[in-house]
């Protein structure tokens, strides 16, 4: 058993004990998936050659990687869908960009998909909101803590509306009295912070792989998802959520399998993918970060 198998198994026997406290949803990950997104080995294709390639307006169009749970061309047209609206941000495709993000996460290995379960908890309960609001138009999303509102008041509000956008939902639910500013609720606007907060960290991971420093060793995925986590997420987590998001990414691979993730074969190509994706996400980030910073809801508990 070589040194970097001791460690991985260490990190699982304290993940498994840092686990309870990370998670609010137990430890049902999937490994499976997990594992078949490591053995996995694709074809390579040759981005600038290959099928998977067309270029419209000089600007490279990514198509499906073969033989990828995670699809980089998926989660572009998710992240274009959701800045369709010139300033605010559609929460159908920022959710589906999220499910996409999820992939990715599980994709590199069992201890980072640990963290997208947290994700899944958060995507989920937005879209809960959104589907009670769609399924029963005339009631109040808690009508134990607030006062029913007369009938042209509610009429006021466009039903189907409601959780288009994030503009919307932070419109509504600041309507509703649904946002506390004091303590810990499941409002829509405290989980998207969550959610917007990660983005960030992804974001910035992303970046660093994506650059190519013209002298220099180029750094292991793993350090630059350390040092993204520490910029970012980490200012948010507490002293054992930190140990262990950090151990989680001491066992990520390698960069070579960020290459076959999203079909291409050398870091010019990986460079080129990663930073499209990089500006999608920033567009999407930028804009729901003005939004919450308008309302003051940049520090929801
Ligand atoms: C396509 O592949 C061929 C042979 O591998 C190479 O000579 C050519 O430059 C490639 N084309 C582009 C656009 O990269
Ligand atoms: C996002 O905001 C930052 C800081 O305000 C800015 O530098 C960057 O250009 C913006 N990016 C996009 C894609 O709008």
């Amino acid at each position: 058993m070589g040194v970097k198998s001791k460690a991985a198994l260490a990190i699982v026997v304290l993940l498994l004990f840092l686990g309870s406290l990370w998670l609010q949803g137990g430890l049902d990950y999937h490994w499976d998936a997990c594992i078949k997104g490591y053995n996995h080995m694709n074809k390579l294709h040759h981005l600038s050659n290959g099928s998977e390639t067309t270029v419209v307006d000089g600007s490279v169009v990514i198509e499906v990687c073969p033989g990828q749970i995670f699809q980089v061309s998926l989660l572009l047209s998710h992240l274009k869908a959701a800045s369709a609206d010139p300033s605010d941000v559609l929460l159908e495709p920022y959710l589906a960009s999220w499910d996409e993000l999820v992939k990715f996460m599980e994709a590199l290995g069992p201890m980072v998909g640990l963290i997208s379960k947290e994700i899944e908890t958060k995507t989920t309960i937005i879209r809960q909101l959104a589907s009670f609001q769609e399924e029963n138009p005339e009631a109040e999303i808690n009508p134990e803590i607030l006062p029913m509102k007369n009938g042209a008041e509610q009429g006021a509000v466009s039903h189907t509306t409601e959780y288009r956008s994030v503009r919307s939902m932070i419109h509504v639910e600041l309507e509703r009295g649904l946002v506390d500013f004091h303590q810990q609720t499941d409002s829509g606007c405290r989980t998207l912070l969550r959610l917007h907060r990660a983005l960030l960290w992804l974001k910035l991971f992303l970046e660093k792989v994506a650059d190519t420093p013209v002298t220099g060793r180029l750094r292991s995925p793993s350090d630059l998802c350390r040092v993204a986590y520490q910029k970012t997420l980490a200012n948010h987590h507490s002293w054992f959520v930190r140990r262990a998001a950090e151990l989680a990414f001491i066992a990520m691979p390698e960069r070579t399998f960020f290459f076959r993730l999203v079909c291409v074969q050398d870091q010019d190509e990986l460079s080129m993918v990663l930073t499209k994706v990089v500006l999608a996400l920033e567009k999407v980030y930028n804009r729901t970060q003005v939004a919450l910073e308008e309302h003051g809801m940049l520090d929801l508990p």
